[in-house]
């Protein structure tokens, strides 16, 4: 594998970095779809064939043409070698989740965020997953806790739609309740002060956001805040936990300046572009002295 993405056999651009997500791979480029031309792609299509006869359970190779982007987070795909089914199934944590590498957000290196969250809730907790995407999050949670109810909102038709197909194959329709909508306007419609802990796996830092997150909780509760956080000049990784929490805090108190809010701890999730860094933030809240 090293090898056949290696820069200079590739003879292509091509990052080493890759996902293996079911029996598909994705490889990543700094290129877009117009800079590929004839011969760019013929060897894109050799370096997938060598792939597929490198690791004989990769049952199809894709090239990403576009980082993740708009609202429902998605990109777009080249095929290049084997099966062109842009769907499979992946599995983490002894669940099963169909996903589809086009019309759904999907991203393995959530994998251990999905635990570590599943590990914190406890026995009879009302969560809301605000960004369920087709369930990482929510069924891992249902699976490895005991959830009341996890309730797991999205507002692209297409993880919807997967997210309750993979509630069925996980047998967790008792614990997990699907909803198509925009997050915020289900959470002001019908789910003020239900929840122990809300999830917001969608980087965003919006008020908007934060706002229905407290309206979200009862009394007290845990925030899980998923950011982009950029090292400037001069700063370290070590920075980017209290840089992070410092721009949470500030939107927090912009929205609700009677919530008590404590930073019970945070970790980078993962790199995402040069010197910039996705960190998830755990942050109780008490509202009780709102009145
Ligand atoms: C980063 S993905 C979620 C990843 C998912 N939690 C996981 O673990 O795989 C963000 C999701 O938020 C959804 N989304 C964006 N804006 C939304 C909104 N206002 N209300 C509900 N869902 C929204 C997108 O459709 C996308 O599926």
């Amino acid at each position: 594998m090293e090898k056949i993405l290696n820069a200079k056999q590739a003879k292509v651009p091509i990052w080493k970095s890759f996902d293996l997500i079911g029996d598909l791979v994705l490889l990543r480029a700094p290129i877009s779809e117009v800079e590929i031309s004839r011969n760019l792609l013929d060897e894109y299509k050799r370096i997938g064939e060598a792939l597929l006869n490198e690791l004989p359970y990769v049952k199809g190779v894709f090239l990403s043409l576009t980082p993740v982007m708009g609202e429902f987070r998605l990109r777009k795909v080249l095929h290049l070698a084997g099966t062109s089914r842009k769907w499979t199934y992946y599995r983490e944590h002894g669940c099963v989740f169909k996903v589809d590498l086009e019309s759904a957000y999907i991203s393995p290196r959530l994998s251990y965020e999905h635990s570590r969250i599943a590990k914190l809730v406890r026995s009879g907790e009302v969560v809301v997953n605000m960004f369920s995407g087709v369930g990482g999050f929510s069924i891992v949670i249902a699976k490895m806790a005991n959830p009341a109810r996890v309730i797991s909102i999205d507002k692209n038709p297409a993880a919807h739609r997967l997210l309750v197909e993979n509630i069925n194959l996980n047998s967790v329709e008792e614990s997990v309740v699907p909803v198509l909508g925009d997050s915020v306007d289900v959470i002001m419609e019908s789910l003020k002060g239900v929840a122990d802990r809300v999830l917001l796996p969608l980087p965003s830092f919006s008020p908007r956001f934060y706002l229905a997150a407290l309206e979200a909780l009862g009394g007290e509760g845990v925030l899980h805040f998923y950011e982009f956080v950029e090292l400037e000049k001069g700063e370290r990784r070590g920075d980017l936990i209290p840089k992070a929490y410092k721009r949470v805090e500030t939107v927090l108190r912009r929205v609700m300046d009677c919530a008590k809010a404590v930073l019970l701890g945070g970790r980078i999730v993962r790199s995402v572009g040069p010197r910039l860094y996705q960190v998830s933030l755990d942050v109780s809240i008490d509202k009780n002295l709102c009145g």
